[in-house]
């Protein structure tokens, strides 16, 4: 049915791609900046054609195909886009009817150039700018839903490509993606950061070689982390601090995945893979979080008996995680199980540890009146990276209906209470040598 249409519309190019498969329409806007004008937004289709898919595959793609789902009424430009990575048909940028989550798409105009790195410059040898570069150029950022897919794609118009009303036949050329545009780690685990490549075997850039960069940008601060220059089959100097990439993996399959041997509190930010073509270049940025949650000490602890109202000064110190902030609070539990909150007490600030860690603690001035006869004193620690107690355990002694253990504690206080005012005594009457009777007089 698809097929037919398809012949319908771009009735003399498909005998290449055959009648391939299809996926259903993206929706995109392209952006048209042209000098002296204010930036324009053109709502677009995206018509994929994968040219190796089945049409049984075909079929069950259909039913959510624009014609009855999209809500791009009137687009005002319509891609038939050929796409031999299967890239644009991934599921996150498909969601199921309905979904209120979209995927997002950006088109833009794109211009082929040589690379200015000097990883990349050997790509572009020879000055002249190939024949086959002649075409209307696109490239698309495309961002799947649940964040399972971040595309970069640059597209080739075929020849003779525009057609009227609005409509062009396009052919992915390259293409970068990554699954994993979210990446959580714990503290000194290794970390994948998930990129690959795709040239389209038929251009004649397929065979000139690529270049592969990673750089980390944080809070606007960037460096280089790793480049490779894959016409050389050479690492450019530089600082890699344990990131890897497999280079017989990256040369058969594209697989540019950048492995960080373990995960620090300083390697949390964006890291953007850019993929170097003769004259096209493609990149998708990823985020890394490194996040740990922190360990708890109370001070002092083993706590001290406690009279009651007496009031009893403790601290928790939270230490060892990442990212800020961090909620401490305090409970108590109390021997039956029922627990009462004690509030955040009094916080510190935070202090950054040597390895890019955090430190930070919360004191608390105790009440013991109210505690009954003791129980459990808890520090809790909400974080990102998960809740975190450590507990002590609080005995208090004097308060209204004791325990026999409190009672027999309390009869040993008064008893060296009684001692002591004796002994004190004592010591008065002795050195004291008027009589309280000759006193009176
Ligand atoms: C890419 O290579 C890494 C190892 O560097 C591997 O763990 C990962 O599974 C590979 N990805 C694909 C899609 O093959």
């Amino acid at each position: 049915m698809m097929c037919v249409k398809l012949w319908l519309v771009v009735m003399f190019s498909f005998v290449q791609a055959g009648c391939g498969g299809s996926c259903p329409a993206l929706e995109c806007w392209l952006l048209r900046d042209k000098p002296g004008e204010v930036l324009k937004h053109e709502r677009s289709l995206i018509h994929v054609i994968t040219p190796g898919s089945s049409p049984a595959e075909e079929q069950q793609a259909e039913p959510s195909s624009f014609s009855s789902s999209s809500s791009v009424e009137s687009p005002e430009k319509v891609y038939y886009v050929t796409d031999g990575s299967a890239s644009l048909c991934h599921s996150s940028l498909h969601p199921p009817r309905g979904s209120l989550i979209k995927p997002q798409c950006e088109l833009h105009p794109f211009f082929p150039h040589p690379a200015d790195v000097k990883w990349a410059t050997a790509l572009t040898d020879n000055a002249l700018s190939p024949a086959h570069l002649q075409a209307d150029w696109l490239s698309a950022a495309i961002l799947g839903v649940n964040g399972e897919l971040v595309l970069s794609t640059v597209m080739q118009a075929a020849t003779a490509s525009s057609l009227s009303n609005g409509i062009v036949e396009m052919k992915l050329v390259l293409s970068v993606l990554s699954r994993t545009a979210l990446v959580r780690s714990r503290l000194g685990e290794p970390v994948l950061l998930d990129c690959g490549f795709w040239v389209d075997p038929s251009s004649p850039l397929s065979a000139s070689g690529f270049a592969v960069e990673w750089r980390y940008q944080f809070r606007g601060a960037g460096r280089l982390v790793l480049a490779y220059d894959g016409k050389a089959d050479r690492l450019a100097d530089g600082p890699q601090e344990g990131a890897t990439l497999d280079f017989a993996d990256l040369h058969a399959t594209g697989n540019a995945s950048l492995a960080l041997q373990e995960a620090q509190a300083h390697h949390s930010g964006t890291y953007i893979c850019t993929v170097y073509m003769p004259y096209l270049v493609a990149q998708v940025s990823l985020e890394l979080e490194v996040v740990e949650p922190p360990s708890l000490s109370i001070s002092p602890s083993p706590l001290p008996l406690a009279v009651s109202g007496q009031v009893l000064r403790v601290q928790c110190e939270a230490s060892g995680f990442v990212p800020l902030p961090l909620e401490l609070s305090w409970e108590f539990r109390r021997a039956d199980g029922a627990v009462e909150a004690l509030g955040e007490g009094s916080l510190s600030g935070h202090r950054e540890a040597w390895d890019g860690t955090y430190i930070q603690s919360s004191r608390l001035a105790l009440d013991t009146s109210t505690l009954g006869g003791g129980g459990e004193l808890v520090c809790v620690a909400h974080h990102d990276g998960g809740t975190r107690r450590s507990r002590v355990a609080l005995d208090v002694i004097g308060f209204s209906t004791p325990t026999i253990e409190d009672s027999m504690a309390m009869v040993g206080v008064a008893l060296v209470l009684y001692g002591i005012i004796k002994l004190a005594f004592w010591k008065i009457a002795g050195s004291d040598e008027v009589s309280p009777k000759e006193k009176d007089q």
